[in-house]
């Protein structure tokens, strides 16, 4: 058996349960040889994005135009609207690194439980949230004091959903993704939408960007670690951005005005946020299992984010969830047990990542930690048969994750002719799965044919991204009012 080697059993399994889990392997497991021809597809995929608008994957431009050097300076309130949290950050960017501490920023900010009722309102009701959180910052952290009607604080927006733009202070939302479904934004300005609230409330903001949070992650990672090359989100969703040569969007004309510098020199590159998570939506290379084809289906966006489906945290936990419900279906898990549960196991998404995290993590004598999440989340207990099992799933399911996860920065890599440098990723897969790092590096050594000398010795090497919403917006939006001024010079 493929992987089994590396867990120990602590049972024999069923000859039934054995052929389940052999064939959940075959389903589950991606050759090298398939890594490379899905690369292949990539490829293509994003060079048709390149070359025009509305192609499957956006390659959506950003108006970024370089990384910053690390003099950038001011003090900036960011918010951060993305998936599960609302964030907002008054982020001081020092210029340097200061002789006290040696801090090249400060950051103060607040977490907002974003209420699960709002990811399907209305567009009124989440904007009313949005600003409602501003109110409560400025007030709480005393910004009124400072700030006002003609002494505006400037605001950076990181909105982490697909939106074109064609500044780098508008943006207009393609389509949700990571199950949000709120009416009257899809096609609409978010800029535009968020401002009309904070005038409404006359907040002293002055709305001066609105940034992916891939991009955010690669500014921010930059800002520290000049080797910076791509910054990616494996978390909810799962996307990347990187820096683009002008030249390369041949969807942009080189003499489009908006590209020139103030002294009419074209900018020699821009970041691009592919919004790679909709990669093979046609559905020609994935390898999709029926659950795949279930969780898509019972999406509010069928036939959308595909690749993301596949890959990315939200989905990873229904995964195994609907392994399990098939299991328990067909009598070879949880016999005569599901009634003591409370339930959630036949609940849409009441497994999530951390779950599956927390299995392949758990040290504990037993596996004394499983075990009780199981009857936590689930109500249910767990026999050493089905311990083995669900570790073994888990895996399957992560390590697929985590291989597809290389594709698609293994496809920008061939794409830009990029051999060097560092991936800073962000998001919960990358941060909490104890594995993803050393899984995401051994796919991308088989499709790049490095000589895998060690995760950390390869060429391309993954690294912790440092905060792209909060910090990285910030410099976004200072690098902004630089260049303004530097026109207004
Ligand atoms: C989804 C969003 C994308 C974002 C990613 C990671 O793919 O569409 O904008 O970067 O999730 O949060």
């Amino acid at each position: 058996w493929r992987q089994r080697s590396e867990i120990e059993s602590m049972a024999e399994l069923s000859p039934q349960l054995e052929k389940e889990l052999e064939r959940l392997d075959k389903e589950l497991w991606i050759s090298s040889e398939k890594l490379k021809e899905i690369v292949r597809r990539f490829q293509e995929e994003l060079d048709e994005g390149l070359a025009k608008d509305d192609q499957n994957i956006p390659m959506n431009v950003t108006w970024v135009h370089s990384l910053p050097t690390g003099k950038e300076k001011g003090t900036f309130l960011t918010i951060d609207l993305g998936g599960t949290n609302l964030r907002v950050c008054k982020v001081t960017l020092h210029g340097e690194t200061t002789k006290d501490n040696n801090k090249r920023y400060e950051i103060d900010q607040e977490q907002y439980k974003f209420p699960n009722s709002i990811k399907s309102t209305h567009a009124d009701e989440l904007w009313t949230h949005v600003a409602e959180k501003l109110e409560d910052f400025i007030e709480n952290k005393g910004l009124a004091k400072e700030y006002n009607d003609k002494k505006k604080m400037p605001l950076g927006f990181c909105f982490s959903y697909p939106a074109m733009q064609d500044r780098i202070d508008h943006a207009v939302l393609q389509r949700w993704t990571k199950g949000f479904d709120i009416d009257g934004v899809e096609g609409h300005d978010v800029a535009d939408q968020l401002r009309a609230k904070i005038e409404e409330r006359k907040l002293p903001l002055d709305l001066i960007c609105v940034i992916n949070d891939t991009v955010g992650a690669m500014v921010a990672s930059a800002y520290n670690d000049p080797a910076t090359i791509i910054g990616g989100i494996f978390g909810t969703g799962c996307n990347a951005a990187y820096m683009s040569s002008i030249s390369s969007i041949k969807k942009l004309s080189p003499d489009d005005e908006r590209l020139k510098d103030k002294n009419g020199n074209t900018r020699p590159r821009m970041a691009i946020n592919c919004e790679y998570g909709a990669f093979d939506n046609a559905r020609k290379v994935l390898p999709l299992t029926k659950y795949d084809v279930q969780i898509d289906e019972e999406s509010p966006r069928p036939g959308q984010q595909m690749f993301e489906k596949l890959s990315a945290g939200l989905y990873l936990g229904e995964i195994f969830r609907l392994i399990l419900v098939e299991l328990t279906d067909r009598g070879l898990i949880f016999v005569d047990q599901e009634k003591n549960g409370n339930g959630k196991l036949r609940e849409g998404y009441s497994i999530d990542t951390g779950f599956l995290s927390q299995i392949e993590n758990d040290e504990t004598k037993d596996f004394a930690d499983t075990r009780a999440m199981f009857k936590d989340v689930l109500g249910l207990d767990v026999a050493d048969e089905e311990l083995d099992v669900f570790q073994r799933v888990a895996k399957l399911i992560a390590v697929r994750g985590a291989r597809l996860c290389a594709c698609g920065v293994a496809a920008i890599c061939l794409e830009e002719g990029i051999t060097k440098g560092h991936v800073a990723a962000d998001g919960s897969v990358a941060n909490k799965h104890p594995h993803f790092k050393k899984r995401w590096a051994k796919a991308l050594d088989q499709i790049l044919g490095f000589d895998s000398v060690g995760e950390d010795q390869d060429p391309i090497v993954i690294t912790s991204a440092d905060d792209g919403s909060g910090v990285g917006c910030a410099i976004i939006a200072a690098m902004e009012m630089e260049d303004r001024l530097q026109w207004q010079a």
